[in-house]
């Protein structure tokens, strides 16, 4: 995975009073998801002791999805979201995943960019056409193309 220099990208693995402040702090005036009674991980990118980006993954329903994707705006355009995104769909694989979801709105224009370069395509109700919903669901299917495309990426031993 290519992580931007002066960054670090980990998985929270104390969601601790102190991480709870800071994360209400980082998502102010955002709407999230409550994970607490799913299986998830949130992933981090720290410049320091910094929260510079954060995101989640959870399972639902029987599939992955990822939500939460926010980099603060003075670390933007620098490959954080990329990092997040490789390291939340890499998570996926070692949790035995073959398929990642995620569900967004269509003007959210950046995140579609961020995903569809990995593979995420549209998945409508009916396949041939997607009705004008504002939001929709995109599902990338881990194939041995993309692992190949994403050195980073591999199904684990
Ligand atoms: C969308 C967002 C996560 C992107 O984060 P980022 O760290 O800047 O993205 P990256 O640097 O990894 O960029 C990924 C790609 O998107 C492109 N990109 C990023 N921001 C862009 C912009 N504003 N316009 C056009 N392209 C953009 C990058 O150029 C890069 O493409 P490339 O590899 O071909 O150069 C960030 O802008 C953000 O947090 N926006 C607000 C999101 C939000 O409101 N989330 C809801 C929860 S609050």
């Amino acid at each position: 995975m290519k992580v931007p220099p002066g960054i670090s990208i980990r998985r929270v693995l104390k969601e601790s009073g102190e991480w709870k402040t800071r994360f209400s702090a980082f998502y102010s005036g955002c709407e999230v998801k409550n994970v607490a009674g799913l299986d998830h991980a949130y992933f981090a990118a720290y410049s320091g002791d910094e929260i510079a980006g954060h995101s989640v993954i959870y399972l639902e329903d029987g599939r992955w999805v990822m939500d939460g994707l926010r980099v603060k705006p003075e670390f933007r355009e620098r490959g954080i979201a990329k990092a997040l995104t490789e390291a939340r769909i890499h998570y996926a694989l070692s949790r035995g995943a073959r398929e990642v979801w995620y569900t967004c709105e269509d003007g959210n224009l950046v995140t579609a960019c961020c995903h569809v370069r990995f593979g995420f395509r549209m998945v409508c109700d009916n396949e041939k056409k997607c009705t004008p919903a504002t939001a929709h669901w995109y599902r990338l299917r881990i194939t041995p193309a993309v692992l190949k495309k994403f050195p980073g990426l591999r199904f684990p031993r």
